[in-house]
């Protein structure tokens, strides 16, 4: 089952290095320090030297060893520009326009990533997540075989014979309104990242109707979007339609859906939309005492990751490590 240890037990076999986009911020500060007494992941902060020294001086935090890196004073900046002209050519993309967006910590951080400068990026401490992911697509773009990018939390409780539980929810932060070939997507990716977290995924695509007790368009793309990902990937359990209740009761599977190979027992959740995994997750993690990491990206060439802007030194120091342990 899923624990810290074993991802920093990835990364201290081989050590990453991480951008941090908002270098000045105290949280992210506070992660680097810890991450610096370390020694298995590298951050990287992006800003002036002289704001994030003060920063840190201010907040007594130690940085020393972090490598700063200031977008107007970049050294391979005018290599920068060039690279980031011949990936935007299609969108017109001129230098004179690539020098200014490259003054952005989002865009910049995201092209050293991109120049493999760094090997992941942690950002969204102050940028929103669709400043913070739109560079990622932009640049850093889908890998092959790939069309989408989307996400998955990863909710861990305590149980009480002392196993972590471990489930993960998808796609409730990237993808507004997925299709159903969208959702085949979603559900692959989401069951891969279940597995490097210990979850032996069991999938369940979730509606307000569990093998049709309901009629509506939205029934039907939850019942086709699970048809598809099992004709597709035959040896994953997977079911739906099925309701909240019926994927993880086993008493009221029993009496809903007694032949599901999931139900009462799922613990990786599709939903079918952006509204409902946002608020799904959050019930979870505000109501159900879950610990939620995330949203994990999927699908991208290089680990780019958002964090909440609510988000504390702690959670940054936790995605840091996720993020970087997925390169
Ligand atoms: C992810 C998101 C930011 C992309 O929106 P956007 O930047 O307005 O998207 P655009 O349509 O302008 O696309 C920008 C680029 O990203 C690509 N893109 C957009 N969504 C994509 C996806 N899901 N997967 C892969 N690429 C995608 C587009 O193809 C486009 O590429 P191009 O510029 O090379 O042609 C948007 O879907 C969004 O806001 N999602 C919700 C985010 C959110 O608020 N989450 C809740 C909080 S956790």
């Amino acid at each position: 089952m899923f624990g810290f240890g074993q991802l920093i037990g990835i990364l201290k076999k081989n050590p990453k290095k991480i951008v941090f986009t908002e270098g000045e911020d105290a949280r992210i500060l506070e992660a680097s320090s810890r991450l610096l007494a370390s020694n298995f992941l590298h951050p990287i902060l992006v800003g002036s030297e002289e704001k994030i020294f003060e920063a840190a001086e201010e907040c007594g935090f130690n940085i020393r060893g972090a490598e700063i890196i200031d977008p107007a004073k970049y050294e391979r900046m005018d290599e920068m520009v060039e690279l980031l002209c011949e990936i935007r050519k299609s969108k017109g993309m001129t230098p004179e326009r690539a020098q200014k967006i490259l003054l952005q910590a989002n865009y910049f951080g995201t092209m050293l990533v991109k120049m493999g400068v760094a090997d992941s990026l942690l950002g969204g401490a102050t940028y929103s997540t669709a400043d913070t992911v739109r560079p990622a697509l932009q640049l850093i773009k889908t890998k092959p075989g790939n069309n989408i990018v989307s996400s998955c939390f990863i909710l861990v409780r305590p149980s009480a014979t002392g196993e972590n539980e471990v489930l993960a929810m998808a796609d409730c932060a990237i993808n507004i309104k997925p299709t159903e070939d969208e959702l085949v997507e979603i559900a692959w990716e989401a069951a891969e990242c279940a597995k490097i977290f210990g979850v032996d995924p069991q999938l369940a695509f979730l509606s307000y109707s569990t093998h049709g007790s309901g009629a509506g368009e939205d029934v039907d793309k939850m019942r086709n979007a699970a048809l598809k990902t099992k004709a597709k990937y035959p040896d994953l359990p997977i079911d739906g339609e099925l309701q909240f209740d019926a994927a993880v009761s086993p008493r009221v599977a029993r009496t809903k859906c007694p032949d599901s190979p999931v139900g009462g027992h799922a613990n990786t959740f599709i939903f079918p939309d952006i509204n409902a995994g946002n608020i799904g997750y959050k019930i979870a993690q505000r109501m159900g005492n879950f610990e939620a990491y995330g949203p994990i990206l999927l699908g991208l060439n290089a680990p780019v990751n958002d964090l909440s802007r609510g988000c504390n030194a702690s959670e940054v120091y936790s995605m840091a490590i996720i993020t970087a342990a997925l390169a």
